[in-house]
């Protein structure tokens, strides 16, 4: 089994559409498509893809944002989101994928990756504390109809 992990590219905006589907499966398809040429152009954005033997295994967002909970320093790299198809999860991949992220960040000059994920997304939680994130605070969001 070889994987290859590498920056996407316009050429692969389908996979990594359907990759992001696999992280938000509510969100309407307008949502998960409209920005991603954005990002493809944008210095402060990276996204890596997987492959394992030339299949599409799975990729992490990230971006360099001004501030993240808990950090000291400014900016620092943000994983913004990270999707790993199931029959490849357990392998390492998303492992791997951080280290792109996190080189990625540390060659623009940060010194601290953030992340966050759901209260509720138990293997996500564990998979940052393995690949060493410590929690630092936990988030309620609230709305109001204002009726
Ligand atoms: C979270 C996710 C990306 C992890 O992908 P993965 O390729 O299975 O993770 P890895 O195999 O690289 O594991 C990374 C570390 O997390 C640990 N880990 C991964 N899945 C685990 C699980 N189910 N239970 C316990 N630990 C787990 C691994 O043991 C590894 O630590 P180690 O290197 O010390 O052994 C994957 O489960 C996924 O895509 N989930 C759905 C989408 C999601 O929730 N994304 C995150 C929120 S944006």
């Amino acid at each position: 089994m070889s994987t290859e992990i590498r920056r996407v590219a316009a050429g692969d905006k389908e996979t990594w559409f359907y990759m992001r589907k696999g992280i938000w499966p509510e969100a309407p398809d307008e949502y998960l498509g409209y920005d991603l040429d954005e990002i493809l152009a944008s210095e402060n954005d990276a996204v890596f893809m997987a492959f394992v033997d030339g299949q599409p295994a799975g990729m992490i967002e990230a971006r360099i944002r001004e501030y993240g909970e808990g950090c000291e320093t400014s900016p620092v790299g943000y994983i913004e989101g990270w999707f790993v198809y199931d029959r490849f999860r357990g392998s390492g991949i998303a492992g791997e994928l951080t280290n792109a992220a996190e080189n990625w960040a540390r060659e623009k000059g940060c010194t601290e990756m953030a992340s966050d994920t759901w209260l509720d997304n138990e293997v996500s939680i564990r998979a940052h504390t393995k690949l060493g994130y410590e929690e630092v605070e936990r988030l309620v969001h609230f709305v109001k109809q204002l009726g």
